[in-house]
């Protein structure tokens, strides 16, 4: 197995691309839907399959033109099989199915949380396992203990709203549209620090765990309290990344230091925020530890994680050939562990 057709399609962004078990990461195209469900506030999920189907064949179209490559190079097909929209999934898993019978390859489904956890290892200089990885997506907040591919330990998690999912909603109670993480961040830079100070629930939970729901409501206190006025705005933005941030760092370094590592990963849409690296940057660095993050472009959502993580998993099992599919839009991470 050399070349791997990564299809990502589990939420809001087609993300495809083309990676090479020796040379790397060959090409990858993205299509965001950003625009398609801005006026929703939300993803709307049968907008996003129909989206999908519209996208996918193009992007693995300028993916291989990219490349340099044709179809018939392609020796593998990851797809994204869960988690996620049942709809959406369906659409990269018949995609690849089919194409994959065509060729005569195999496919291989691959864990959306998966891909995250892996992506930083796209990068250069790669993290060695084992190490943490703090998960921190539109879905999901995990912290992991990774010590290699098919080895994950659940250290804690979210018990309510993911990191991503308190960014979105601050950001829509504070007017900025759908998904709002980036926007509430970028916003936060001209907020005045102190002025406004947020809960930051269960830090001194004396567990890894983490909730986030509260801070919905925090922010929509702060806001009727307030004239909403473009620096107030700014201002409330700055307390929740901070309270955010201040929660989800305190907590990674507690992991680090319940391990014995000194390795973390940080994975997922919300390891795109500044203020979150640069605060793990200073805290780890501190304790002489490395923070290891994937480039911006691969914490989002993308194909390249998804063609990397089945080129991993493929070097540990044997590749599926019967082009039977079915999606799993919830799905442990936990159920992928290996046995030994
Ligand atoms: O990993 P991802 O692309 O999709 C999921 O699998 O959920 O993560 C998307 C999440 C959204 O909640 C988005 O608002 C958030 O990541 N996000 C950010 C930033 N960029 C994306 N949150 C805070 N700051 C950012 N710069
Ligand atoms: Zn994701």
């Amino acid at each position: 197995m050399k070349l791997i057709l990564g299809i990502e399609s589990s939420c809001d962004e087609t993300g495809i691309a083309l990676y090479h078990t020796e040379r790397g990461l060959l090409a990858h195209t993205l299509h965001s839907q950003i625009a398609l469900h801005n006026e929703y506030g939300g993803v709307v999920p049968e907008l996003a399959s129909r989206d999908h189907v519209r996208y996918a064949l193009p992007l693995i179209r300028s993916a291989l033109q990219k490349a340099n490559c044709s179809l018939n190079d392609v020796d593998a097909i990851a797809y994204t099989q869960g988690p996620g929209l049942s709809g959406a999934l369906l659409v990269g898993a018949s995609v690849a199915s089919a194409l994959a019978y065509t060729l005569d390859v195999p496919t291989i489904g691959v864990h959306h949380l998966e891909g995250h956890l892996l992506s930083p290892l796209l990068s250069d200089p790669a993290p060695q396992f084992p190490f943490v990885a703090l998960l921190v997506s539109g879905g999901h907040t995990q912290l992991m203990r990774v010590d290699g591919v098919g080895h994950y330990e659940l250290l804690g998690e979210s018990i309510d709203d993911a990191a991503g999912e308190a960014f979105d909603k601050s950001a829509k109670l504070l007017g900025l549209e759908y998904p709002g993480g980036a926007l509430l961040s970028k916003l936060a830079q001209r907020g005045t620090p102190g002025r406004f100070r947020l809960p930051r629930p269960m830090l001194h939970s004396g567990d890894l765990d983490f909730s986030f729901s509260g801070l919905k409501t925090a922010v929509l206190t702060l806001s009727q309290q307030n004239e909403l006025d473009e620096q107030t705005r700014a201002d409330i933005a700055h307390a929740a990344q901070e309270a955010i941030v201040d929660v989800l760092a305190q907590k990674a370094l507690s992991a680090l230091g319940q391990t014995g590592l000194d390795k973390l990963v940080i994975a997922g849409g919300v390891g795109a925020n500044h203020a979150l690296r640069n605060r793990l940057h200073k805290d780890i660095s501190k304790r002489g530890g490395t923070v290891f993050y994937p480039d911006l472009e691969f914490c989002t959502d993308n194909g390249a994680m998804i063609a990397f993580a089945g080129a991993m998993r493929l070097q540990h099992q044997p590749a599926q050939h019967s082009y039977r599919f079915n999606v799993k839009p919830r799905w442990d991470l936990q159920e992928l562990n290996y046995a030994d």
